[in-house]
């Protein structure tokens, strides 16, 4: 979604935010832009719809300089993709006399957008864009014209007052012509602000991924916290909704371990976490055995709810699917799982001995979070699996695990679900046994001897990518344990490829979908010890329709073979639960080489976002 950056130091700052920008183009943007103090005393704006390219194209050839600026990624919600409707708003010919220049970049949705737009209509303000973020500015512009009447005018009440008044999860940046100063301040939406002692900078930003290497200690202010960064005397101070100092903030030296991510020999960041698999494995597996992971396992080795409620979405709730099996099958746990996005909204009944679990890649999706919020509210104990350290979910979560998955750019998750499935077997093993057996990390590592090998003949499965990308449709079939990583495999296919893809427990198949098979179809079928037979039956059944078999399935079967019109042999043995994580690298790879013949933006597939911070 939206992404945010801002500078204020000695530099000129076009070129650190353009960095900053170009991060976090991982999140998904359509439209991206910068404002500057210009030479005249007011502010400038240079936005582009389209890549960040556009906007360093306008940038290069007019060459602005400003020691304070603020730069913003949009992701379309309220207007279409046009350069007005991108970030920064600025506030010229919004009111009469223009005594005022303030640009402001948005992230969230003012859900009160229309009345409140009504209303400033009405005492005068001037629109410019479709967008619901320039109703703040129009806040903020009234705001000061009314206190100006009374000779009380000052920014920083005016950005309390303002923001008091919107509704929804937001946050904001405000630049004013005062080149030492910036406010910023969000609800339910990510913020992060930094600053370098030695070089004298101040940053904020949307992502702290986008401060690494220039930041060395990070502040995350709570909701309804204004942050002021002052570059007079190089520090951010920080006051409530009333106007009073707060330290309601948490702060932390920026990590070193967070190196900025590059693709390196891989044509895309998606097929390098794809093959990054097996280290970041074992990086788990010695994070908790031997690291500092330890510590956490060992503080949560007491749990034993009577029921486990667990929230997610995308991916991170197919990661939650294996983990329910796993849980159930280990621990007889009753899990119920929900979307984050049902969950929040369904009144769910929850009892004070049960365990709440939050699973979330990037710690920041809106509709986890609310879950998350929800259950805090009732006092039930929550748990996080997520992979950003000092993401909003690992700060607010009674506990957390951490995935150890190393920063994913690429839109499709890839490692993260196969660590955030790991990392609840993890969990299930500890609670059960209340110690930490080195027994399940070695299975954790047969898992990363057995991908890596499958890596090394990741070039069968581009070959039958390459002959079937172009069929109508795809649907993934796996019983019991596999089922969920059907579900992923299609997700993953048709976000990436764009391609219509269902994923759907095999034994489903007669009860509707099998209507849809026909010789241009394609089932990609996960067979595997468990209910062998019972899949192999259905995978018959689609071939007496004519539809095209790819099957996933043990190795040196062949009668399987036979009856496939292609086959992907498997080394099962000693996996055992883990076997559905296995099978699913083949579904990820095979995605991501049907999107790479079918030509689309792999990494940032058209219309998502990585990190979904809306709901
Ligand atoms: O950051 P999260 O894990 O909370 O994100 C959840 C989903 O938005 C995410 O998994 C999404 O489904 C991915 N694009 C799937 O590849």
């Amino acid at each position: 979604m939206c992404g945010i950056v801002g500078y204020l130091g000695p530099q000129n700052g076009i070129n650190i935010v353009l960095e900053g920008l170009r991060r976090l183009e991982y999140r998904g943007y359509d439209s991206a832009g910068i404002s500057v103090l210009g030479a005249n005393g007011r502010l400038a704006v240079f936005k582009k719809a389209g890549k960040l390219e556009n906007l360093r194209n306008i940038v290069s050839e007019i060459h602005p300089t400003s020691n304070t600026t603020i730069g913003h990624t949009r992701w379309a919600t309220h207007g279409e993709v046009n350069d007005t409707n991108a970030h920064p708003h600025i506030s010229d010919s919004m009111a009469v006399d223009d005594e005022y220049s303030i640009a402001i970049v948005h992230n969230g949705i003012i859900e009160n957008a229309p009345i409140l737009k009504k209303e400033l209509i009405d005492s005068g303000i001037n629109f410019k864009s479709q967008t619901d973020s320039e109703v703040f500015l129009g806040l903020l512009l009234h705001e000061l014209y009314q206190a100006k009447s009374s000779k009380k005018a000052d920014y920083m009440q005016a950005i309390l007052n303002a923001f008091k008044r919107i509704k929804g999860n937001s946050a904001f940046v405000i630049q004013t012509t005062d080149d030492n100063t910036l406010y910023a301040l969000k609800k339910g939406a990510p913020l992060v602000c930094g600053t370098n002692q030695r070089s004298r900078e101040l940053f904020v930003s949307s992502d702290p991924y986008a401060l690494v290497g220039m930041a060395d200690k990070v502040f995350f202010p709570d909701d309804g916290i204004l942050c002021v960064l002052n570059r007079q005397n190089s520090q951010i101070r920080f006051f409530d909704l009333e106007g009073r100092p707060s330290s309601k903030v948490a702060s932390r030296d920026q990590e070193i371990s967070m190196q900025v991510s590059e693709k390196g020999a891989f044509e895309h960041y998606m097929l390098k976490e794809i093959f990054e698999q097996p280290e970041r494995i074992r990086t788990l597996s010695n994070y908790y055995l031997h690291g500092n992971g330890q510590l956490l396992l060992q503080k949560i080795a007491h749990h034993h709810p009577k029921q486990i409620h667990i929230s997610a979405c995308g991916t991170a709730w197919h990661a939650g699917l294996v983990i329910k099996n796993f849980l159930e099958r280990f621990n007889r746990i009753p899990c119920v799982i929900e979307l984050a996005s049902e969950f929040r909204y369904k009144n769910p009944i929850l009892s004070p001995e049960d365990l709440a679990i939050f699973i979330s890649q990037s710690g920041e999706t809106a509709d986890t979070l609310a879950a998350l919020d929800l259950c805090l509210e009732q006092k039930i104990k929550t748990l996080a699996i997520v992979n950003v350290e000092g993401s909003t979910l690992h700060r607010n979560a009674n506990e957390s695990l951490l995935i150890q998955a190393g920063m994913e750019i690429g839109v499709a998750s890839t490692k993260a679900f196969t660590l955030q499935a790991l990392t609840g077997r993890m969990f299930g093993d500890v609670i059960q046994s209340k110690k930490i057996n080195s027994a399940i990390f070695d299975k954790f590592n047969l898992l990363a001897d057995r991908i890596e090998e499958l890596l090394r003949s990741a070039d069968q499965i581009q070959a039958i990518a390459e002959e079937i990308y172009n069929y109508k449709g795809f649907i993934f079939t796996g019983r019991g344990d596999d089922f969920p990583v059907a579900l992923e495999g299609a997700l993953k296919l048709k976000e990436i490829a764009y391609v219509h893809a269902e994923g759907y427990a095999a034994g489903e198949l007669k009860h509707g979908p099998i209507a849809l098979i026909d010789e241009m179809m394609v089932n990609l079928a996960i067979v595997t010890p468990k209910l062998y037979e019972k899949t192999v039956s259905n995978i018959q059944e689609i071939k007496a329709r004519r539809g095209i078999i790819v099957t996933i399935g043990p190795a040196n079967d062949h009668h399987l073979q036979e009856i496939s019109n292609y086959y992907i042999p498997m080394n099962y043995e000693g996996l055992d639960e883990l076997i559905p994580l296995y099978a699913n690298v083949v579904s990820q790879l095979f995605s991501y080489y049907v999107a790479k013949f079918k030509g689309t933006d792999i990494d940032k597939p058209r219309n998502l976002a990585k990190s979904v911070t809306v709901e």
